[in-house]
């Protein structure tokens, strides 16, 4: 766990430069997508998990949500600091998704992007998720499964391998880039994630494919 936050705090001046750069500009529209599949609540209490340098929240807050309160909740302190410059409103902790220093039945919408696949306690991290939300509330994961179509398995088993690393070669660290394709091919497929999510509790309200299924969105609430 250590490891992955050192290397989150390593990257982070240049983590939303290699974002774009790598999925084409792609990252913004697909967290758009992402935030306007939520039910628009009033007054609601947003937490952005793993929320690195604030774009989900950003994103949340440009399609007209206008949340009472929006936390950005991340292990990487340094990654943190970078969101701190983009939203001064943005309420920022340091947290694990682990142990989540929320009440539970206190948050409205949780959000995570491209953050879960980096969790190796993923159980305990919806335990919490879902501790925390209210009764109603949506937990929004976006983030790139392990591929099982056609298009997304060429690209991440023979085309991602070698582009990426190069990539985050010349303008970040080589090896963080090489763990993300890794953690890409070793994590679940979007419905075993949303199957573990079940047992959690959640309600499963839809997964959707985005760009051929090279990202997902994958939709909970706690009824
Ligand atoms: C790939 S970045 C995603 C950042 C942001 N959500 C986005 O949409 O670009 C993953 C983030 O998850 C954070 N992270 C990974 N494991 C975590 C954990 N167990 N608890 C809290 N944050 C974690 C990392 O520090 C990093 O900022």
């Amino acid at each position: 766990m250590a490891q992955i936050r050192e290397m989150f705090d390593q990257i982070h001046k240049r983590y939303d430069l290699l974002n774009h750069l790598m999925s084409a500009g792609r990252d913004i529209a697909w967290r758009k997508t992402c935030c306007k599949k939520l039910p628009q609540k009033e007054n609601a209490v947003v937490l952005d998990l793993c929320g690195g340098t604030g774009d989900f929240s950003l994103a949340y807050k440009k399609i007209g949500g206008e949340p009472k309160l929006s936390i950005a909740g991340d292990f990487a302190g340094k990654m943190l600091g970078v969101a701190a410059q983009k939203d001064a409103n943005l309420k920022l902790v340091q947290m694990d998704a682990i142990k989540i220093p929320l009440a539970s039945n206190s948050v409205d919408i949780v959000l995570n992007g491209f953050g879960m696949r980096n969790i190796p306690y993923l159980d305990l991290a919806f335990n919490e998720i879902f501790r925390v939300l209210k009764p109603g509330g949506y937990f929004a994961t976006l983030d790139f499964f392990k591929p099982e179509k056609t298009i997304p398995k060429l690209f991440y088993h023979k085309i991602a391998p070698l582009a990426i690393p190069f990539v985050g070669m010349i303008f970040s660290k080589r090896n963080a880039y090489r763990y993300l394709v890794l953690s890409i091919l070793n994590f679940l497929t979007a419905k075993e994630y949303a199957t573990k999510a079940k047992k959690a509790g959640f309600t499963l309200r839809c997964i959707n494919a985005l760009d051929f299924g090279l990202a997902h969105i994958v939709l909970l609430e706690k009824k």
